[in-house]
């Protein structure tokens, strides 16, 4: 199978993406503070179908980082270049999650006619309260001062289930190490670029690209009762849940995922 880390000039930064495969352009987009391997389980299982492109984003992973503030439009900006400079002339299938789809709307503000298809996994529409601006402030300042470990075991019960934490060890570990390679800038910057991301829970109704909506029942950042009004303003869309599983649904629950993103992306294709 075709399959390559590559290394290119992006808005000024050196970016790492993984892309693998032949036939449609499937872009993944990781969540926070994490990197394009949080995506492994479906870049296995779509590589053999489709152009598979999973990046690193500015400030994680392998991807050079822009200390200060990195804005989920940056984010935007910096796909949509790393598109071009891939040569993926046509529209592409964009999945992201949670951070993912806060920058899939900035996406989708400013590249509109680059989306084919829009999976939304684990995310939300609105921007922070006061509260949780504070908090993400808090964070940014503990990471810059104490390093990634700080913050690392801390987050698994936000991002996996119950269920999964015991059955599945491994993501745990897993995700703590991912984590933990993640730079203080890099973690800090994107932090308060979440703070700072405008609110599209007004705009989302004007979305006329097929979007799939993914949920894991027991994810406490992103509910599924958030997910699913979101899939009712959405005028072309589908809603999915995963029982049992958390935050991190497609790491958690891969084969029921990759299931409903395959059905999805076949129907998309057919009209
Ligand atoms: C993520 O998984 O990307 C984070 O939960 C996003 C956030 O902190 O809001």
């Amino acid at each position: 199978m075709n399959r390559k880390l590559v290394e290119q000039n992006v808005n000024g930064i050196r970016m790492r993406a993984l892309v693998a495969g032949s036939g449609p352009p499937l872009l993944f987009v990781h969540g926070f503070p994490l990197s394009h391997q949080m995506w492994l389980p479906q870049i296995e299982y779509f590589q053999s179908h489709y152009t598979v492109i999973a990046p690193d984003l500015r400030g994680f992973g392998d991807s050079d980082i822009t200390d200060g503030i990195v804005t989920m439009e940056q984010h935007a900006r910096d796909l949509n270049v790393l598109l071009q400079v891939l040569k993926v002339e046509g529209p592409v299938s964009y999945c992201g999650l949670s951070m993912g789809g806060y920058i899939a709307w900035e996406f989708w503000k400013h590249f509109a006619d680059r989306l084919h298809a829009l999976i939304l996994c684990d995310t939300r529409a609105d921007a922070d309260s006061e509260e949780g601006i504070n908090n993400r402030l808090k964070m940014a300042d503990l990471v810059l001062r104490h390093g990634p470990e700080a913050i690392s075991t801390a987050m698994i019960p936000k991002l996996l289930s119950e269920s999964s934490q015991q059955k599945q060890a491994q993501l745990s570990e897993n995700l703590i190490s991912m984590i933990e390679a993640t730079s203080s800038e890099g973690i800090a910057a994107s932090q308060k670029g979440m703070a700072a991301r405008s609110d599209f829970s007004n705009q989302i109704k004007n979305i006329r690209t097929p979007t799939l909506f993914i949920v894991g029942s027991e994810d406490c950042l992103t509910p599924p009762e958030v997910m699913k009004r979101m899939s009712t303003e959405v005028p072309d869309s589908k809603y999915f849940e995963v029982r049992e599983v958390g935050h991190m649904a497609p790491m958690e629950a891969p084969e029921s995922v990759n299931q409903a993103m395959a059905a999805f992306l076949t129907a998309c294709s057919s009209v």
